[in-house]
């Protein structure tokens, strides 16, 4: 047990963002938001916790993510009359955008929805590199009527594009987008059955965690990664071979208008997913994996596809649906790696400090009886919209410049001469150089370059 005063620490598998490392998610999330707009998304906050039974038939009972990494509890009764309710850690963002969209009848606007979220997600998975137990999530989800043309695969096809352009201006070098179709729900059935079938003589041969997933969700036996597994897995029928003449035809024309918008894909047949709400176009997007990658083997950067039968699933009316969901985490890190190759290779560093920007002035009051005008002088500059970092009367020359230097790129000496002049002392960090401003033009002076 902890004694009352030992530090208490943040849960195995969460973690704090901190400045500078902030300044980052913050760029990140908006170059996002500057993306889903010019594709025509609007944001949507669903709730963080959600009744059990959502994720039970969304996202599926036999998945991994339902059957041993939610959280998950008991939510007491308020009253003698009222009974406890299962309510669960949101694990993922599309089974709640898809139960708002039956609970708003959005399908009733007759309209495609364009939706994208950003937030938290739990999974009690096993911690490491990449992966946590909260992590976030940045996605997108586009579902309608069929009349709106939901099912479309210039949907898929569109979706697959501005992730494309999304990662291309977040500067994410060397992603890779490998696809499949996993077809309709009557073609997984009819594929399953044969799997179930190739895998009942072999499946003893398999690594343990093949051998239950053998039983209980085949296409699970697919994403082994153990090796002794590999040769067994390649000898399985492919779901290509399953798919029915709609399916294999919307299949053939995402693939065409990929190629013809120029953006370079891989079909991996293996890629099933481990949701079960998917059907046709399945997807992720990785970067090579190993250290410069900043995720070890977590190089799935993030995943999505099609979810025709979801609505259905959840009690609501046809609205099939195309969606992904990055993992922020993980984008973080691949974005901070790939900048510490670029700048400095063999000597990381903390690559977010690239994107902070220093302060634009540090006041200096010398004596505590300057602190009123000094906070005076900050409120004037900061509502002529510069950044600023008001110091206070224990200013001590060196130490505290030293200081300054760090937080910002000029620093303001604020004196009783000063104050009686109105003309400041300025001086500019990276030049050395120091120089008299009037008061009335110190504004306009600290918002230039440093270098001019
Ligand atoms: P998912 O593949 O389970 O799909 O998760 C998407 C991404 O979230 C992953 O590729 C990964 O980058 C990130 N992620 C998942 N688990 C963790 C973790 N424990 N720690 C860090 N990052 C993680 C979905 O969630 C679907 N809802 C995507 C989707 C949207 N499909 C259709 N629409």
């Amino acid at each position: 047990m902890s004694t009352p005063s030992s530090p208490i620490k943040a849960v195995r598998g969460t973690r704090d963002l901190l400045p500078p490392e902030t300044a980052l998610w913050a760029r990140v999330e908006s170059i996002a938001r500057d993306v889903f707009s010019r594709y025509g998304f609007g944001e949507i906050r669903t709730p963080i916790f959600e009744a059990t039974e959502l994720f039970a038939r969304g996202v599926g009972e036999e998945t991994d993510i339902v059957s041993k990494e939610m959280y998950t509890w008991e939510d007491r009764a308020r009253a003698q009359s009222e009974k406890a309710q299962s309510l669960t850690l949101r694990p993922e963002n599309t089974a709640g955008v898809v139960r708002a969209y039956i609970e708003h009848k959005l399908g009733d606007s007759g309209q495609l929805q364009k939706l994208f979220y950003l937030g938290p997600q739990f999974r009690r998975e096993r911690p490491q590199r990449g992966r946590y137990r909260q992590f976030w999530q940045i996605g997108a989800e586009v579902l309608g009527p069929p009349s709106a043309g939901s099912e479309s695969p210039i949907r898929d096809a569109e979706v697959l594009e501005m992730l494309a352009t999304l990662l291309d201006e977040l500067g994410v070098k060397g992603w890779r987008l490998e696809l499949n179709s996993v077809g309709s729900a009557t073609d997984r059935l009819r594929y399953v059955a044969a799997l179930r079938e190739a895998l009942a003589p072999v499946k003893h041969q398999m690594s343990e965690d093949n051998q239950r997933r053998a039983e209980t969700n085949p296409l699970r036996v697919l994403d082994s990664k153990a090796p002794e597994d590999q040769a067994l897995i390649d000898s399985l029928p492919k779901i290509a071979d399953y798919l029915d003449d709609d399916s294999r035809a919307h299949f053939d024309a995402v693939l065409a208008a990929l190629a013809a918008c120029g953006i370079p894909y891989t079909v991996n047949p293996r890629l099933v997913r481990g949701l079960d709400y998917y059907t046709r176009t399945t997807f992720e997007f990785t970067i090579p994996s190993g250290d410069a990658s900043g995720l070890g083997t977590q190089n799935a950067l993030l995943g999505g596809g099609r979810y025709d039968g979801l609505s259905e699933m959840l009690g609501g009316p046809r609205a099939p649906g195309i969606g992904f969901a990055i993992g922020e985490d993980r984008l973080i890190l691949a974005l901070q790696a790939q900048a510490e190759a670029a700048l400095n290779p063999g000597a990381p560093h903390l690559a977010s400090e690239m994107w902070v920007q220093k302060l634009d002035a540090y006041i200096a009051p010398l004596g505590p009886e300057r602190n009123p005008a000094a906070l005076t002088l900050a409120r004037e500059l900061r509502r002529a919209g510069l950044s600023v970092e008001v110091g206070d009367g224990t200013f001590r020359l060196k130490k505290s410049f030293e200081a300054a230097d760090k937080a910002a790129r000029r620093i303001v000496i604020l004196g009783e001469d000063e104050l009686q002049s109105g003309i400041l002392t300025v001086k500019t960090f990276s030049t050395g150089m120091q120089t008299k401003v009037n008061r009335a033009e110190l504004a306009v002076y600290l918002s230039t370059p440093a270098s001019e």
